[in-house]
């Protein structure tokens, strides 16, 4: 299947996150294969409001809106934590639960007092994270990627962000907050999802 799938050719690739670390990440992972990434804000492109009710409903708006706005490739993901036991809350809406100006204190008191409040005994849950790749002729691919794990309470660690000091991945006992970033990005839902994008449009 993977075989089949549309290769990225040498040349531009726009990249739609003004997340400075994703974009240092994303540079890394393409270079190799004679891909250049260049930011979406480098070239002027607005950021679409992410108005999908699915990770692959925004990350395909996002990366369309950049590759019809540059007529070049674009590569643009989608993430956030889903718990089982809220029927996939926050979702879509984990940056959102922060409220504005960001508090993910706050986000993830939200997520505990919800499974109180549902008397939820199960605190499975997964990090997901959805890229989309668009071709300006229209096509796109997209990949899914996740961490599984449980929710514990209260947060520990401070090492990584959003919801990391409160998520344990399947197999170990500390938290994405506690542990080594290195360690962190070898598994997350983000390393996932792109080694399926590296295997069915980046390797030869
Ligand atoms: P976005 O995909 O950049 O819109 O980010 C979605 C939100 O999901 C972030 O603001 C975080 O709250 C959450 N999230 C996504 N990935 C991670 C992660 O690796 N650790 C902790 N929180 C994450």
């Amino acid at each position: 299947m993977a075989g089949g799938m549309r290769k990225l050719a040498p040349g531009r690739l726009v990249i739609a996150s003004h997340n400075e670390g994703k974009i240092r990440e994303i540079k890394e992972l393409v270079e190799p294969f004679g891909i250049a990434p260049v930011a979406a804000a480098a070239l002027g492109l607005p950021d679409p409001e992410e108005t999908g009710t699915t990770f692959e409903a925004n990350a395909r708006l996002k990366a369309r809106a950049s590759a019809d706005g540059a007529d070049l490739p674009a590569l643009a993901d989608d993430s956030g934590l889903s718990v089982d036991a809220l029927g996939g809350d926050p979702g879509v809406y984990s940056a959102r639960w922060a409220g504005e100006p960001r508090d993910f204190g706050r986000a993830m008191d939200k997520v505990k007092a919800a499974l109180k409040a549902k008397g939820a005994t199960d605190y499975a849950a997964r990090f997901i994270c959805v890229l989309c790749l668009a071709w300006p002729d229209g096509e796109d691919i997209v990949f899914e990627g996740e961490a599984r794990g449980r929710l514990v309470f209260p947060p520990r660690g401070d090492r990584g962000f959003g919801y990391d000091p409160i998520f344990v991945p399947d197999g170990f006992e500390t938290t994405f907050g506690e542990m080594e970033p290195a360690r962190k990005h070898a598994m997350s839902h983000r390393a996932d999802a792109f080694r399926k994008l590296k295997k069915a449009c980046l390797d030869r």
